[in-house]
């Protein structure tokens, strides 16, 4: 059943932003605000309506990022929608004409401010369903980190207790007909001619009407953008996530020498009184297993393909080798390194004593944090027999910022 509903508030100006036009609208890695903003929402679950209240100078800019998404949502016969109307000269003028908008066969509405455009879909489904369950107000929150002082700008008067203060953010989400009625009380008051009290939030307005308020966990990425450095760093996260990382798999298998031949060479490191691995190379499986993660990651194919074992130059070259050889492939191509993990599966040889050892030579190898585990087979297959030892490796890359 849709019965839900998300009021987006985008009529502000913008002014502390300072790019001469209404923030909604400002460019976030090449769409505006508005636009992330109802990418995120979008697909809460049971949405069956967006209402966006816009400048009136920007009404038309609006309806055409709406359709793009109207068009996208499994439309047809879902009955989904989103609206777009005028906001007002307050934040709160914004919200009631939006609400006005809202559907009558509408039971939640989180309303939700477009300057907070990277609060993720899993925060509107969060604060939904909490509304649901509970039948109250519900806002998102965030501990205070920072130590908070009362006073003047000159003088202070006292320490405020952080542990009694929350962060609070949006979307915040109502039953339907509650939130209305409480916009519609605040705005009677206002036309009577009382004084009329601006509410930073919806939330404050809710409980000055006499209704329970709730909180759940916020989200960082849903902070606000209010001035330049907000903006910069929303700009950060949208580039620091999604295309620029990946993520890689590598596994290698090797067979302990028949000949008895010492010693063992794996992650790095010597291993006295340990049979050596046979192998092209030296039969490291740990520094395999990390290079074809690493190729793997930045879809550059894998050991085989560049030190193949056919090309003589690389006959009995130790592991370092290959990793040296993946990093340089990995920078011309622009990645470099987050972290490797890698697991070792066999008998031999007993990792936990020199667990650091090897953790340290890796890590001093690919240049970034590398953790080494082991695991056995409980006895089973070739593994279990000792007959050879196997590797699995995940890395994690990222695009290098470019300068300039
Ligand atoms: N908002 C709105 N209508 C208004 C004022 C604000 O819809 N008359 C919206 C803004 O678009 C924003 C949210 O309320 O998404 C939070 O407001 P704020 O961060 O103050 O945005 P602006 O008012 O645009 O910024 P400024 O105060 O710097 O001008
Ligand atoms: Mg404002």
């Amino acid at each position: 059943m849709r019965d839900l509903a998300v009021v987006l508030v985008a009529a502000g100006k913008g002014e502390r932003l300072g790019q001469n036009q209404p923030k909604a609208f400002v460019d976030l890695a090449g769409k505006p605000l508005l636009w992330h903003a109802l990418k995120n929402s979008v697909s809460a679950n049971n949405l069956l309506q967006v209402v966006i209240a816009a400048p009136e100078s920007h009404l038309e800019a609006a309806r055409e990022i709406a359709a793009e998404f109207a068009a996208k949502v499994e439309a047809v016969d879902s009955g989904f929608h989103i609206d777009v109307v005028s906001g007002g000269a307050t934040r709160q003028g914004s919200i009631a004409n939006a609400l006005a908008a809202v559907d009558f066969g509408v039971e939640v509405v989180l309303v939700h401010d477009a300057a907070r455009c990277l609060a993720p879909v899993q925060l509107f489904e969060r604060v939904a369903a909490a509304v649901r369950e509970s039948g109250e107000g519900v806002i998102p929150v965030l501990p205070v980190a920072d130590t908070i002082k009362r006073g003047s700008a000159e003088r202070i008067l006292e320490t405020v207790d952080r542990n009694h203060l929350r962060i609070a953010q949006t979307p915040q989400g109502f039953p339907a007909p509650t939130l209305k009625a409480a916009y519609a009380t605040a705005t009677q008051i206002s036309t009577v001619g009382a004084s009329v009290v601006e509410h930073t939030d919806d939330a404050a307005l809710y409980q000055a009407a006499g209704h329970g308020v709730i909180s759940v966990l916020g989200e960082v990425a849903a902070h606000k953008i209010t001035v330049p450095t907000d903006l910069e760093r929303a700009n950060s996260s949208v580039n620091g996530l999604g295309p620029n990382l990946r993520t890689g798999i590598g596994t290698d298998v090797h067979r302990f020498a028949t000949d008895g031949r010492m010693p063992l060479r794996l992650a790095g490191i010597e291993w006295p009184g340990e049979l050596a691995l046979d192998g092209h190379s030296d039969g490291d499986a740990v520094a395999h297993a990390v290079v074809d993660a690493l190729l793997a990651a930045a879809g550059l194919g894998d050991i085989g393909g560049n030190f193949g074992v056919d090309r003589p130059e690389y006959a009995g070259a130790s592991g370092e080798v290959f990793i040296r050889g993946t990093l340089e492939l990995l920078a011309q191509h622009g990645w470099a390194v987050q972290n490797v993990s890698v697991q070792i599966i066999g008998n031999r040889p007993k990792l936990a004593p020199r667990r650091e050892e090897a953790q340290t030579r890796m890590t001093q190898l690919v240049g970034a944090p590398v953790t080494v585990g082991a695991t056995t087979t409980d006895g089973l297959g070739f593994l279990g027999n000792s007959e050879g030892v196997a590797a699995v490796a995940t890395a994690l890359i990222y695009a290098v910022p470019k300068v300039g």
